[in-house]
């Protein structure tokens, strides 16, 4: 089934009848590892604090210096359909803390749609959605972060970061832009039968000059209106229209879904590996990584979904062929009796 004909099935509200006809490019990105490095926040640190899922280029690593370190030349494959997408994406991982007290991290499904995988995200990189404005493309080196790993609280909470409990695999309720409907900030506080998604859009307008900046946000900005955050205009400090890249974690919490796991009281037992329980300090980490101009064809091209004639595409089995062995060797799965790092729960 092609998750575009699903979405244009439903009666939606104008914001998401925009975002469902857009032209998007939507792919899988396969997991690539798990452990605890960070090479945006904590560069060269070993390990760093908290653990993260990780996607992409095979040659993520614990220092990634820009513009010297250039994922399209040290990468020999990358986990993510389009093979010339040699880019980092990473977010925390999340827990299943049991009513014994133990850990087990939350395995990640296939979203609809999309070929067979082992875990990891979907991407998007959207254009903009009136089909003729012109993005410019990531620079070598770039990067970039939304959400705030210490956050426990709404105050202070960036846009576009949310959690969306289905209650089946056919993600009912299904279609509409992330962070709307019944969409929240915080984990979902119910059991969700058909797992969680949680979601991750990237500002849109980049100052033109710096590929980072000290708290790897600055350099970027939402547009100062518009639908979904994207089709206003952007600030004239950040005048540069980038793609919209959107991450989609789907989390298969169908494993845990049993009264006699969860907490007496019916608290939410799931827990992020930075150890919030909350949700609001959910976060993701972006490391262009495309191969030469690339991704600025495809932008050009609006290019759809996982092909496009102007790109490569491996086949599922490459994809997933391509992992990386821990550099941090610790256990992540399995029942652990803390969570990697021995992070205590924190709820401010
Ligand atoms: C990653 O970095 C470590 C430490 O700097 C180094 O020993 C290792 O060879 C690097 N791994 C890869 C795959 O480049
Ligand atoms: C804790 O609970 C889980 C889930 O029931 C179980 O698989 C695990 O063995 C238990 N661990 C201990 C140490 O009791």
């Amino acid at each position: 089934m092609h998750w575009k004909s699903l979405t244009l099935a439903l009666a939606l509200s104008a914001q998401n009848r925009q975002f469902a006809s857009a032209a998007m490019m939507r792919f899988l990105c396969n997991q690539l590892v798990v452990e605890r490095l960070d090479p945006l926040v904590q560069p060269g640190m070993i390990p760093s604090t908290h653990l993260h899922q990780v996607a992409g280029g095979n040659s993520f690593n614990a220092t990634m210096t820009p513009v010297d370190y250039d994922p399209s030349q040290v990468s020999s494959c990358t986990s993510c359909t389009y093979s010339e997408d040699f880019s980092n994406y990473w977010t925390a991982s999340l827990y299943f803390k049991a009513r014994n007290g133990t850990f087990k991290r939350v395995p990640q499904m296939v979203n609809l749609g999309l070929p067979n995988g082992n875990g990891g995200l979907t991407v998007y990189y959207i254009p903009p959605y009136d089909g003729k404005t012109k993005v410019t493309a990531f620079k070598p080196g770039f990067r970039m972060i939304v959400g705030d790993a210490m956050l426990r609280k709404s105050q202070g909470e960036q846009k576009q970061l949310c959690h969306r409990c289905f209650s089946n695999v056919q993600q009912n309720p299904f279609g509409g832009a992330p962070c709307t409907g019944d969409d929240t900030t915080t984990l979902p506080n119910k059991m969700c039968g058909g797992g969680i998604r949680a979601t991750i859009t990237f500002p849109t307008c980049w100052d033109g000059k710096n590929v980072d900046s000290p708290d790897h946000k600055s350099h970027i900005a939402y547009p100062s209106s518009g639908t979904f955050e994207s089709t206003g205009p952007c600030p004239s400090t950040h005048p540069v229209r980038l793609p919209q890249v959107m991450y989609e974690v789907m989390w298969d919490t169908r494993q845990f879904n049993d009264k006699n796991l969860w907490p007496e009281d019916g608290s939410n037992p799931f827990v992020y590996s930075m150890g919030d329980p909350t949700g609001y300090g959910w976060h993701g980490d972006y490391l262009f990584g495309w191969k030469g101009d690339a991704l600025q064809k495809a932008m050009d091209a609006r290019c759809s979904g996982d092909k496009c004639t102007t790109l490569k595409v491996q086949s599922a089995d490459a994809a997933m062929a391509c992992t990386k062995s821990q550099l941090v060797k610790e256990p992540v799965d399995g029942w652990l009796t803390e969570l990697p790092g021995n992070l205590p729960i924190t709820y401010s």
